[in-house]
């Protein structure tokens, strides 16, 4: 193959040298620049580019093989070649091993350099090929990533319409708690990582209620035990439909328990508390559910009762810090709350997030 184009930077402190080689490269095609030294090879490679670069291992000032290594961690994409009296050709294989393409021995044969130049140019094409080759791969695999994901809260997306075409109640209930659940789970400051889990948790933390008899789900009168414990187990009905879907147990968890209390007199496990060593205790993003969840259905209408006023909700939420709600969790929602209603004393990043709130 031809590289006739290619730029070259010949280094060595012997004008003869440089004079030979690039009256002889030249004539081959090669564009040539010459330098006299390390220093002085480091400005030009500063400002042009250059395929490949001859260099002496012995000059005075810089040698030969610290310029190698500093071509090489700012210039990667230029090829080295060394150029070495017989003497020094155990320095010539050591600066192979660090990444020089080739070695060519002074005093040399012309066509012997022809050959070596367009072997490594050769080697430095595969080399640039190879790379960017694995980073449109990493590029596709990250697209191929991004579109999984995307159709998998899609996925998501459907199983929450499909809960709202069941019951018009819950209808902008499950975005609402997954807004409200995601900023409480940001003020605790809890992973990034956890706080994905909290969203999708948020969006599906109904989904049971697919499998709940509409005549038991949009009763308005008092509940016969038998239909209590039907509407309650949507709790498991929901971790059992997503199971195929969702193989993540933090988020099974949330869903299965949303409804239990701080104090223990919760649903479907009676669980209490925070987990320890020792009892299992509610998950973080179930406790940060729940919360949520009774704002959430506090300050919408249901047919049964109009709205309560953000601060009304709060003020019946305190009450039941430490016996319904986890104390730390309440504690995080009001603050949460009192920057929404008050954005004027906060920045304007917070202004805005509240606006996207109230339109949600
Ligand atoms: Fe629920």
């Amino acid at each position: 193959m031809s590289y006739k184009k290619a730029r070259l930077l010949i280094v060595d402190d012997e004008p003869s040298v440089l004079d030979i080689l690039s009256h002889r490269l030249g004539r081959e095609g090669y564009r040539c620049t010459t330098s006299p030294g390390g220093e002085d090879a480091l400005k030009k490679l500063a400002r042009y580019r250059f395929h490949l670069v001859l260099c002496d291992i012995r000059m005075p000032g810089k040698s030969g093989m610290e310029l190698l290594k500093e071509i090489q961690v700012t210039y990667p994409d230029t090829g080295v070649i060394m150029v070495t009296a017989v003497a020094d050709v155990q320095t010539a294989i050591k600066a192979m091993k660090m990444g020089a393409y080739d070695y060519i021995i002074k005093p040399f044969d012309l066509n012997m350099v022809v050959v070596s130049i367009d072997r490594a140019l050769d080697k430095r094409r595969l080399i640039l090929e190879n790379r960017n080759y694995q980073l449109h791969l990493e590029n596709e695999v990250e697209k191929q990533i991004g579109k999984v994901r995307e159709g998998f809260l899609d996925a998501v997306k459907s199983l929450a319409y499909a809960l709202e075409a069941k019951d018009e109640y819950t209808i902008g209930h499950s975005q609402r708690v997954t807004d409200i659940a995601v900023a409480i789970a940001q003020e605790l400051c809890i992973s990034e990582e956890d706080i994905e889990r909290v969203r999708l948790a948020g969006l599906l933390h109904d989904i049971g209620k697919i499998g709940v008899r509409d005549s038991v789900l949009n009763k308005s009168g008092r509940l016969t035990d038998e239909e209590y414990q039907h509407i309650i187990a949507h709790c498991q009905l929901g971790e059992h439909i997503l199971s195929p879907i969702i193989k993540d147990e933090e988020i099974l968890k949330m869903i299965r328990y949303h409804h239990e209390r701080y104090d223990g007199n919760g649903y479907p496990d009676r669980l209490w508390g925070a987990p320890q060593s020792g009892s299992e205790g509610i998950p973080q993003g179930a406790r940060i559910l729940a919360v949520a969840d009774a704002y959430d259905a506090m300050t919408s209408d249901r047919p049964y009762r109009r709205a309560v006023s953000p601060e009304a909700a709060c003020a019946e939420l305190e009450r039941c810090k430490g016996t319904q709600f986890d104390p730390l969790v309440i504690d995080a929602l009001v603050r949460v709350i009192k920057r929404r209603e008050s954005p004027s004393v906060y920045d304007a990043s917070l202004i805005s997030s509240s606006n996207q709130m109230g339109a949600s």
